[in-house]
Formats: structure tokens, C-alpha cells, sequence
């Protein structure tokens, strides 16, 4: 899922939709994402907005709002930590346990963190410049302006989508091992990519101050994302993978077997994808992936010619393919460096007989 823009298009297309991912803030965006207020719902949250401002203008606060991460005030000044722990206190304080409500204020809330930390804005793993020393945005006037950007976008969002029949629900969380009762027509996936970037920790800041994870979580997420370098070959590998990736992971090994282990396990984690979604899919539906090739160690993977060999073992039927050549790289996802920059993504089609 990662932020959700797939299930947001599918449903304002009129679709039901379902989503899997392991992140926990990922999960909180989409979450929201795809809720529908109506607008009774939009009536109240302005009305708790209010009150959050006048509690935060109280100064109560309670600490054990603080994250649980490591060097947590690091990233702020002593003033902006304080505010951000009124304001977090404010939200607890007037929103429900478990409602929509509190989460959609969990997410404004994230929305704010990086634009009044010390980090730079552009980078997308946490990073504090010596050089170009920031002023962190005011946390009161920083939420109201995200507070307003995302009430709208809910709202709009909402009566689009209210007068169709269009649902959301999870179809689960880990995308290599999940099932479900519910059958699809299609299914589309950005997986992350060989090499690929630590998502988990780009959003740990976000991620905590929503209360969606502490230091033992966002370990424990990392080492379950697809592609992560902490993920080494298992034992029980398919041989007719194992045959696939041979050539290129034996390259790989002879200058640095411990990265042969990760693309090992980085194919036998998308196999068991693969097999998940071909076992959700109707007879017919379509799989399609988006994927860019990698470098690894001087060796050019081809994954998506990779995947969809694994996807025919499985079954399905290679029914489509194009790429195009990335435009603008700020808005890609950049990879490890020593990936290598990808310039062209390919779109493959995997159909279900
Ligand atoms: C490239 S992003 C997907 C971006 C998405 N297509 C979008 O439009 O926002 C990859 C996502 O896969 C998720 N992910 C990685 N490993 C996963 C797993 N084992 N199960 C479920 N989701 C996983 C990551 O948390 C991340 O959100």
C-alpha cells in the first residue's frame, strides 16, 4: 500500500479495494486515506480542533506522550519538543481510543514533525545539517496549516466517494504471507526494490510521534520489509528460484556473498508474494508490478524479467510489458548507492488462467 495513492485512485474510480502492508505509520496514512466523513463527522473534528488549541494554549501536558526512540531530542529544539508534546497531549486528551478521529489527528501531527524538527527537509532519511542551519517551523501555526490542507482533502475526498459503493479493507499485513476470503480482479504493486531504501527508518520521527512505533518496532519492521539487508537466504529455498537466479546471485557471490544472500532472499520473499496474490486473484485477474532493475556489485539484475519467469512457475501467464525512463528523479524513490541509480522502470503483467 505505502501511503495508499493506489487505493485512493481505485476508489475514487468507484472500486472496492483492499490493501496489505507492514509498516505501521504506512498503515495509519492509508488508513486514513480511505476513510469516508461524512459531514456530521467533519463538523465534530473542527469542533475537537478547537479544543485541542485551547488545551495546547493551557500548556498541560503529559510526558508519557513523549516517543520511544532513541535520542528523541536530538532532532528538536528544547521549545518545539515541548510544544509538540502539548500539542500530542492536547489530541489524546479530547479524540477517542481507536476512533478515526484520533487517527486523523495522529496524521496531521506526523505532518508536522520534519517542517518543526532541525532536520532538512529534502532528505528523505533523517538528517541535520551543520552547514545550513534550519529554523524549525512553529508547531501551533505549523498545525493549523496542515490541520486545514488535510480537513479538506478528507472532506473532498469523502463526498467523492460517499455516493458509490466503493470499500476499503486490509487484505493483510505481511505481503509475502498473508490470505484472504476476498477474491480481486486485479492487483497492483510498487514493490520495494532490490537494494532498496530503508523506509522504515526515513519515517521513524512521523512514525513515533504518531504513536505508531518505538525503537523495537521499527527493528522489527525493518527486518520483515522485502529487500532489506537484514533479510539473509533461509534454508528451505525453491529449487526452481534458485535455478532462475543462479547465474547472476554466483556473480554476485564471488565478490560478496553476503549481498548473494540478500538477493537470494529478496526473490524467494517476492515468490511467496507472487504466490499470495495468485491465490487472491479471480480466474483472469491481473497482477501487475512496477519495478526498475538493479545493479548489484557491478551485476545487472534483471528483476523484472526475474519476476515474471517466478510468476510463470507459479502459474500466471506473462501478458504485458513497457517501460519508460524515470523524468525526474526527486520524484522516485532513490536507492542505496550501491544500487546504482536506475533510470528506466518496467511494468509487467502477469495474468491468472
Ligand atoms: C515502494 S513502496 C510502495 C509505494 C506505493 N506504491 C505508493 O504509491 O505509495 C513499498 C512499500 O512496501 C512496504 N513493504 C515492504 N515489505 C513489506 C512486506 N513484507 N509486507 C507488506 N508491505 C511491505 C513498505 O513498508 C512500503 O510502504
Amino acid at each position: 500500500m505505502g501511503s495508499g495513492t493506489t487505493a485512493i485512485e481505485g476508489l475514487l474510480a468507484g472500486f472496492s479495494v483492499m490493501g496489505v502492508e507492514i509498516d505501521p505509520f504506512a498503515r495509519l496514512v492509508s488508513e486514513v486515506s480511505t476513510t469516508l466523513f461524512c459531514r456530521d463527522e467533519i463538523r465534530t473534528i473542527r469542533e475537537i480542533y478547537k479544543a485541542i488549541l485551547v488545551r495546547f494554549d493551557s500548556n498541560e501536558k503529559s510526558t508519557s506522550n513523549l516517543p520511544a526512540l532513541q535520542n528523541i531530542a536530538y532532532w528538536f529544539t528544547e521549545q518545539t519538543l515541548n510544544d509538540l508534546l502539548r500539542l500530542k497531549s492536547a489530541i489524546y486528551a479530547h479524540c477517542q481510543v481507536d476512533s478515526a478521529t484520533l487517527n486523523f489527528f495522529r496524521l496531521v501531527l506526523a505532518d508536522i514533525i520534519r517542517p518543526c524538527s532541525k532536520a532538512e527537509r529534502q532528505t528523505l532519511k533523517p538528517y541535520i545539517s551543520k552547514k545550513y542551519i534550519k529554523t524549525p517551523a512553529p508547531v501551533r501555526e505549523t498545525f493549523q496549516k496542515s490541520f486545514e490542507n488535510y480537513i479538506v482533502a478528507v472532506r473532498d475526498f469523502s463526498e467523492v466517494v460517499q455516493n458509490t459503493d466503493a470499500t476499503f479493507e486490509w487484505a493483510g499485513t505481511n505481503a509475502v504471507d498473508f490470505s484472504t476470503s476476498l477474491r480481486a480482479d486485479i492487483a497492483i504493486t510498487s514493490p520495494p526494490y532490490l537494494n532498496a531504501l530503508d523506509y522504515t527508518r526515513c519515517i521513524k520521527m512521523e512514525s513515533s510521534w504518531a504513536g505508531c512505533a518505538d525503537d523495537s518496532v521499527i527493528r522489527s519492521v525493518k527486518n520483515n520489509q522485502v529487500g532489506d539487508e537484514s533479510r539473509k537466504a533461509g534454508s528451505d529455498l525453491n529449487d526452481a528460484l534458485l535455478d532462475l537466479i543462479n547465474e547472476y546471485v554466483t556473480q554476485i557471490g564471488e565478490t560478496d556473498p553476503r549481498r548473494a544472500s540478500i538477493t537470494i532472499q529478496y526473490f524467494d520473499d517476492m515468490r511467496r508474494n507472487l504466490s499470495c496474490v495468485y491465490n487472491t486473484l479471480r480466474n483472469g485477474g491481473e497482477y501487475h508490478l512496477i519495478v526498475g532493475n538493479s545493479v548489484i556489485r557491478g551485476i545487472d539484475v534483471p528483476t523484472h524479467e526475474i519476476l515474471a519467469k517466478i510468476g510463470e512457475q507459479l502459474g500466471f501467464s506473462w501478458s504485458a510489458y513497457f517501460n519508460y525512463r524515470i523524468k525526474d528523479h526527486r520524484l522516485s524513490i532513490p536507492r542505496n548507492t550501491n544500487g546504482g541509480k536506475i533510470d528506466i522502470e518496467h511494468v509487467i503483467t502477469l495474468k491468472k488462467l
